[in-house]
């Protein structure tokens, strides 16, 4: 399999690392510091304000990360529909939407497949459903011939650094038997509440790509977090 697709499979089963607790004074170290240690996708949490109580960053801000890193842009916005070509325009790899963050949310991610990406024309995006901690798997059911990936939040969408909801793993085995009933061979994302103490076990439990920030970018051991969360996931750290 080629495509963008192809490249996040190759890299899989691997983490994301969200930015949010970076150091935003020295970003392009930061990331630097990402892809020395071999990770290799970064992920970009954006939040209006209005679907989740923060206020993050828009296109500008994607555009602006110039790096090899794949771009996981994880939209909680409501109605993204609209919103979707800047994002692919920026430069976007990755586009999670919420399911329960658009009414019409089946033509949200017909229109996000339609999308060609920015820098490779031919190739598409990857096409994330993200569902809150609340939110029931069977929406997800209907779903399932378009999207490339499910994200399972293990927080409800806010802020770095909260513990994760009891009931994420059994979450995430769930997901894999529903698109395996289906047919359907789909990535597993876990986003919030990971640590060094719960990666490993979110990784046995069947995790294809699981997100970090705080775990990462905890303001003391970055590198050394990086490296630990990367081969705890079951990714290639690079030597
Ligand atoms: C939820 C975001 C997450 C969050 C992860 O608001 O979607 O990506 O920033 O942060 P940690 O890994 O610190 O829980
Ligand atoms: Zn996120």
């Amino acid at each position: 399999m080629g495509g963008t697709l192809g490249r996040l499979r190759s890299l899989c089963p691997t983490v994301s690392v969200g930015t949010l607790t970076a150091d935003l004074m020295h970003l392009g170290s930061e990331l630097e510091l990402l892809e020395r240690v071999g990770v290799g996708v970064v992920h970009i949490d954006v939040m209006d304000g209005c679907f989740c109580p923060q206020m993050t960053v828009g296109p500008p801000y994607v555009m602006g990360l110039r790096t090899p890193l794949l771009k996981d842009v994880h939209l909680m916005v409501d109605e993204p529909l609209d919103k979707l070509d800047a994002y692919v325009a920026a430069g976007a790899d990755i586009i999670s939407v919420h399911v329960e963050a658009a009414v019409h949310i089946h033509r949200v991610l017909q229109r996000l497949g339609s999308l060609e990406h920015s820098e490779r024309p031919g190739e598409g995006i990857v096409r994330g459903l993200a569902l809150n901690p609340g939110t029931p798997l069977e929406w997800l059911v209907p779903l399932l011939d378009e999207i490339d990936m499910v994200s399972i939040l293990g927080i409800d969408p806010g802020w770095s650094g909260q513990s994760m909801a009891p009931g994420t793993l059994t979450r995430v085995k769930r997901v894999k038997d529903l698109a395996a009933a289906a047919g359907k061979d789909i990535l597993v994302c876990v986003d919030g509440g990971v640590t060094r103490a719960n990666v490993v076990e979110i990784a046995g439990a069947g995790a294809d790509l699981i997100v970090t920030g705080s775990a990462v970018f905890d303001g003391r051991a970055a590198e050394a977090n990086a490296r630990y969360v990367l081969a705890a996931a079951g990714g290639r750290t690079a030597s």
